[in-house]
């Protein structure tokens, strides 16, 4: 495509693929002005409150809610497939602290594929059982990780506990409490998928090339670190503490909003022209948390930031990272490990997407206005 189809107005280009429909998706329906949003049609008002990460597993990657039985039977592959392969654990150990856990996150993830028996496999047993298997898995990773980083020794799995408990069982070395697990349980399901996100999208372009089911999560991992993306919700919890408390809200707000090209992290979205109905679910469990934790400034901060966004010129809402960020903070949870806590519910969304792309797959290979020169004449390097 060249610059005079650009110029002559005869394609338009739809930066940052904007409202571009590239497929048809079952997984995940969004309504960005009602808002609304479904997984498989379900209301994740519902799901959030209702269903348990293990409930939205089974969901995303085989297309309904299970029975009891079929709860129980995905649950027990989960259990099955932990335990992180030591080669892994190692790389996670002799990570630099002055590393990025986002980073340690994906380079412990792409070499799990070298201990995996089959990594190619493409059938759909080989795609499902890869998926458990990275669902599984990444708690452990970011565990171990955030552990390792205290001078702290990997904890082996509780068998007896399910996916939320037994993350925060991996974190402390202890069992938290029925508030604190329900808490990231409500988050899991929250943040478990999203349609053709950025991170998502990376997922299916390389599964598109009939790549394998690793390379399409380790390239996930790789977009979903970027601050307009999931690394927001790390940019939000340190807005707050540069802040520091809600008096300072206002003048901090206006100071930093003259600049026409600030970007206040947590706010606006590609979609959503609304709340985000996953930061209504979260902002009750902000407040919850602040409460159960005797901390309320920061679930307080963030709601005067979001009433000042809110009744700007031009209105912005709170995304999902905002109202998880207090959350976690509250929770007692390092800012480093927010955007990894995104990923390790997001792997199963980006799990089921490489699985349908790969069930009616065509190569994703858009173009773009070529703008350079053209034809020019080629001069030997001894005469340059
Ligand atoms: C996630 O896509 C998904 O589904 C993602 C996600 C998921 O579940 O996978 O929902 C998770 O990534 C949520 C978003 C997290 N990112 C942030 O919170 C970073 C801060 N937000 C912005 O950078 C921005 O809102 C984006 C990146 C999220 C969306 O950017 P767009 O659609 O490219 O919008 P834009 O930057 O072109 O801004 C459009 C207008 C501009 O004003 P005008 O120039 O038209 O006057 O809105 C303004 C912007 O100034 N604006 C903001 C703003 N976001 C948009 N102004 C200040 N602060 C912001 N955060």
């Amino acid at each position: 495509m060249t610059a005079e189809n650009l110029t002559s107005g005869r394609i338009q280009i739809a930066m940052g693929l904007q409202d571009v429909v590239v497929d048809e998706s079952k997984i995940c329906f969004i309504d960005g002005k009602l808002p609304k949003l479904l997984y498989y049609g379900y209301n994740i008002l519902e799901l959030a409150e209702n269903c348990s990460y293990e409930e939205i597993v089974h969901l995303l990657l085989k297309g309904k809610l299970p029975t009891k039985a079929e709860l129980a039977a995905i649950s027990k592959e989960l259990i099955e497939a932990r335990g992180l392969p030591a080669d892994v654990l190692d790389t996670i150990r002799k990570a630099p602290k002055s590393s990025i856990p986002m980073d340690v996150l994906r380079t412990a993830v792409s070499q799990l594929a070298l201990t995996d028996p089959k990594p190619n496999d493409d059938t759909p047993e080989g795609r499902y059982r890869k998926a458990i298997r990275l669902t599984a898995l990444f708690p452990e990773i970011v565990a171990a990780d955030y552990r390792a980083r205290r001078g702290l020794d990997a904890v082996k799995n509780n068998p007896r506990l399910g996916h939320a408990a037994n993350f925060m069982w991996l974190l402390h070395g202890k069992e938290a409490g029925p508030f604190v697990v329900k808490t990231m349980d409500v988050a899991l399901v929250l943040h478990a998928e999203h349609s053709f996100n950025a991170s998502t999208f990376t997922a299916r372009v390389i599964a598109a090339t009939l790549s394998d089911m690793y390379s399409a999560v380790t390239g996930a991992i790789g977009a979903l670190k970027g601050p307009l993306h999931g690394g927001a919700n790390e940019g939000v919890i340190k807005t707050l503490l540069e802040i520091g408390d809600a008096s300072k809200v206002e003048p901090w707000i206006l100071e930093k909003t003259k600049d026409k090209g600030f970007r206040l992290m947590g706010f606006g979205h590609r979609v959503y022209k609304a709340l985000d109905p996953r930061a209504v679910v979260l902002k009750k469990y902000s407040e919850k948390s602040g409460k159960e934790a005797g901390i309320t400034k920061w679930f307080e901060m963030s709601v005067k930031i979001e009433e000042m966004m809110k009744t700007r010129e031009k209105p912005l809402y709170p995304n999902v990272d905002f109202y998880s960020a207090s959350t976690y903070y509250t929770m007692g949870l390092p800012p480093e490990i927010f955007t990894p806590i995104f990923a390790v519910s997001r792997v199963a969304g980006w799990c089921a997407h490489v699985i349908e792309q790969q069930s009616h797959n065509r190569l994703i290979r858009p173009d773009c206005a070529y703008t350079g020169a053209m034809d020019v004449p080629f001069v030997p390097i001894d005469k340059r």
